[in-house]
């Protein structure tokens, strides 16, 4: 096996101008699988056809793979070459049909890309380019199959064996095996291939779709795990009717199965009617999981369900055009999730998580735009630019077509591009013509890179006020001079004094550098409230008051607009406090007073709307980043925060208690708030807090509650934090998802040892970064923890830099995900950036490096 990693130094770029359409289509695929951990067979009968006229050889990707044998037409071949790691056959007819047969060894496949082994079972990821490790074959989106598989394996050990599509045959062999033969009628790509065996059990259910079919479902996992899977399995059903109910897809297969593995590098994958997914992203119930978690499974479950549609039956013709699919599906599991609860909650949450990972890419040395020109690695361009910005690209056409225009836009494209590899441009064009709009200088959203700056300021001028508004679009790497991007923005004006909207909300397309809007007849003084519901993934600069934002967090009829006033208040005195080393918060304190009171808004957006930016979020703020200036001042806010308004985060506190578990938004709105007032507590410096957070903490039914008791423990320095930790760890020992929770909960501690704990619990009998979870849980959460991460000794660097090397020799995918927070050096002090480049420059002369991380790390030198 390959898993030896072989130094590039001169690593080949693929570029999305060289696309070319394959020179052999491959209709028909068959596979037959024998299955071992150790050595495993792979037999594979590929029908191939010659597209157009030309005289190249079969090119076959392989990776790692060495072809046992080779036959053409029936008949020994010796005539095959290799170019690298690729299988070269020349063929002289126009079809023929080959066969291949290699040997691989799961058990040995660190990189969990390909066949690998996982906890017993055997389970593949294909995506992007995995296939390629498991057999010979032109592993690249747009030749699609009908793909025919067999597996045989040992009875006792793989009882289950599962592929994609339906079951078509199975039966019992000699010496202990059994077989199972799967056929999949949708032709489709070799990343959507995918099979798994192991000793599983289903937690079953039936949906029956608009036209009245049948689907048997199941979510398959190991024995013990078979009760934590109802959630899940709830999930689904909700996925499936709302997808025919949003936008009129149906499941177009008999089964649908999902199967939990415990080792995965990403979130899920949308294998055609049979998904894998991260274990973390379906295993819940409520004495291990938060809130947090159960939402994060039903949106994982949606959104791979959803990629049936615009993703498998609707496929990409290359990988730059990735967002296609990925973009469009993020935009359309946020829909679902917006619609399971609170709309308001789910955007500000979809906000935060774009400006927390999204805003910093593009403002980086890996910003790229939503569709690509060139990569080494497809595996470092899953990111949150084509995924989250992705998802705002389609939700600005979807704002400006509105919802009628907007479905009959979507219908067009499944319409039309179905059982094809499409592309962005596709898709665009479905946008044009379902919605009669002209998109021609939209389209810089999939060209340009780099958050958009926006400048509003309104003057009034008596019964007048005038709107100017300016934008920019900042250099990014490769693309120094940027066009004028069109951008939808929501906006009202509202009465100082009264506090009425004194216009409709309007949806401003501003398409030029600079523009004016003229409001007339003004009755008093106007308010801006603009980008309303983030209309538009900007950055917007106006030249409100702390006053104008302090009415509008209490004012504005737009929850959205509300958090958004309130946040920049805070930021705005954290900014300050930065820069002056104190500041006043009584405007913060009277505002927060004020929506604390509100007993008109919905708990869980009280509990977002009070609280404070993010470290990170404020350092993105300033022009260089001081993370013990940055942190110092958010905990004076907090600690002021806390003793100003004890008595309230106290009611709130008690208010929100309640007799039993409950998943329901009311119940987590009141958890959500009860944490939020415990975190005040604690940071007011109350007495009794530590007290407080431990009864929780023992007397908690579900994880929401428990979790938040040990965040708030673990951040302070009672000796009540320590029995909490012992105690959280011997309640869930051998329990894995709630051991990373335990990881990650001190590696995001704010406490002044936090760096010294992290290094420390890398020599934990329980950590291994072997497992992805376990790694990102404590090297992950490390890194982004802002003020232990830069610390100004570079230890935090020198030990995040020494995982990621230590890593990257067992998991390159999982390695270089870690790069970014290390690639940051430039928003830092010359001493910081200086430690910060000398790791970066030790990763890229590391030996062995892999290309993920060659092309993140010396990337991020630039
Ligand atoms: N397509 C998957 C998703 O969006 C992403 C994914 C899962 C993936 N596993 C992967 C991407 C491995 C690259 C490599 O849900
Ligand atoms: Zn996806």
């Amino acid at each position: 096996m390959a898993d030896a990693q072989t130094a590039t130094h001169a690593p080949t770029i693929t570029r999305r101008e060289d696309y070319r359409a394959p020179d052999w289509r491959v209709p028909e695929i068959a596979l037959d699988f024998d299955l071992d951990p150790a050595s495993t067979r792979v037999r594979a009968t590929l029908w191939v056809e010659r597209n157009g006229v030309h005289d190249a050889p079969l090119r076959l990707d392989g990776d790692g793979l060495t072809p046992a044998s080779v036959r053409v037409d029936g008949a020994d071949f010796a005539d095959w070459s290799m170019d690298g790691p690729a299988l070269l056959i020349p063929l002289g007819g126009s079809a023929h049909t080959i066969e291949t047969e290699v040997v691989i060894a799961p058990e040995r496949n660190t990189q969990l890309q390909g066949l690998y082994a996982s906890q017993g079972m055997l389970c593949t990821q294909c995506e992007a380019e995995g296939f390629r490790r498991i057999t010979f074959f032109p592993d690249r989106p747009d030749v699609l199959s009908r793909y025919k598989v067999r597996m045989t394996a040992d009875k006792a050990r793989f009882p289950v064996l599962l592929a994609n599509g339906d079951p078509i045959a199975q039966g019992d062999g000699e010496d202990g095996t059994h077989w199972a033969e799967w056929h999949d009628p949708f032709p489709k790509p070799s990343y959507l291939f995918a099979l798994v065996a192991g000793d599983l059990v289903a937690n079953r259910g039936t949906f029956t779709t608009m036209s009245g079919r049948d689907v048997a479902l199941g979510i398959w996992v190991r024995a013990p795990d078979l009760a934590k899977t109802d959630h899940a399995l709830h999930a689904l059903k909700l996925s499936m009717a709302w997808d025919e109910k949003v936008y009129g897809r149906e499941y177009d297969l008999d089964v649908f199965n999902i199967v939990a593995v415990d080792d995965f590098n990403f979130g899920a994958m949308e294998n055609k009617g049979l998904n894998v997914f991260n274990s973390r992203y379906i295993l819940a119930d409520p004495d291990t999981a938060t809130d947090y978690d159960y939402d994060a499974i039903a949106a994982v479950v949606a959104h791979e369900y959803f990629h049936n549609w615009s993703g498998n039956r609707i496929t990409c013709r290359d990988w730059f055009q990735l967002s296609l699919k990925e973009g469009f599906t993020v935009f359309r599991d946020q829909g679902f999730s917006a619609d399971q609860g609170s709309a308001a909650v789910k955007r500000i949450e979809d906000v935060r998580g774009l400006r927390a990972s999204q805003f910093p890419e593009d403002a980086g040395p890996l910003a790229h735009p939503i569709r690509p020109d060139e990569y080494i690695e497809i595996g470092n361009f899953y990111t949150a630019t084509i995924y989250n910005k992705g998802a705002e690209v389609i939700r600005m056409m979807a704002t400006i077509l509105g919802p009628e225009k907007f479905r009959a836009a979507t219908d067009l494209y499944f319409e039309r591009f179905d059982g094809t590899a499409a592309t962005c441009e596709d898709f665009v064009q479905s946008m044009e013509e379902g919605g009669g709009v002209d998109l021609t200088q939209f389209r810089r959203w999939y060209s340009q890179a780099g958050t958009p700056r926006v400048s509003a300021t309104l003057a009034q001028e008596g019964g007048r006020a005038r709107l100017s508004l300016r934008q920019s679009v900042p250099p990014t790497p490769g693309q120094p001079v940027k066009e004028p991007m069109v951008l939808p923005l929501k906006l009202r004006l509202f009465g100082a004094i009264t506090g009425r909207a004194l216009c409709e909300e309007q949806l401003i397309l501003l398409d030029r550098p600079e523009h004016e809007v003229v409001f007339e007849n003004l009755p008093e003084t106007p308010v801006l409230s603009i980008n309303r519901g983030f209309s538009a993934p900007v950055i917007v600069e106006t030249n409100r008051t702390a006053q104008d934002l302090a009415f509008l967090s209490a004012h504005d009829d737009d929850p959205f607009a509300r958090y958004e006033a309130m946040q920049q208040l805070m930021l705005d005195t954290l900014v300050a406090s930065v820069a002056n080393g104190a500041a006043d918060h009584g405007a913060v304190i009277d505002a927060v007073r004020n929506t604390l009171g509100d007993a008109r808004m919905d708990p869980a957006f009280i509990a977002e709307a009070v609280l404070l930016p993010s470290e990170a979020f404020i350092g993105d703020q300033m022009a260089v980043v001081d993370p013990e200036a940055i942190f110092r001042a958010r905990e004076a806010l907090r600690a002021d925060l806390g003793r100003a308004l004890e008595g309230e985060w106290r009611a709130a506190y008690e208010g929100a208690a309640a007799e039993r578990f409950e998943y329901s938004p009311a119940a987590k709105g009141a958890r959500r708030i009860s944490s939020v007032a415990l975190g005040y507590i604690a940071a007011g410096g109350a007495a009794d807090a530590a007290e407080l957070a431990f009864a929780q903490f023992e007397r908690a039914d579900n994880m929401t509650d428990r979790h938040a008791a040990l965040t708030t423990l673990a951040n302070g320095v009672s000796p009540l934090r320590e029995a909490a930790l012992e105690a959280f760890y011997k309640r869930y020992a051998g329990n894995g998802l709630v051991l990373d929770k335990w990881f990650q909960t001190q590696a995001l501690s704010s406490r002044d040892d936090t760096a010294q704990v992290v290094e420390g619990l890398v020599n934990h009998p329980d950590f291994t970064l072997a497992n992805p979870n376990r790694a990102r849980a404590l090297i992950g959460a490390f890194s982004v923890n802002q003020r232990a991460f830069h610390d100004i000794s570079g230890r935090g660097y020198r030990f995040v830099a020494d995982q990621m090397i230590a890593l990257d020799r067992l998991n390159p995918q999982t390695a270089a995900k870690l790069i970014p927070p290390l690639g940051r050096w430039k928003r830092f002090d010359a001493a910081r950036a200086a430690k910060m480049r000398a790791e970066l420059e030790r990763i890229v002369a590391a030996p062995g490096l892999s290309k993920d991380m060659f092309e993140q790390a010396s990337k991020s030198l630039d």
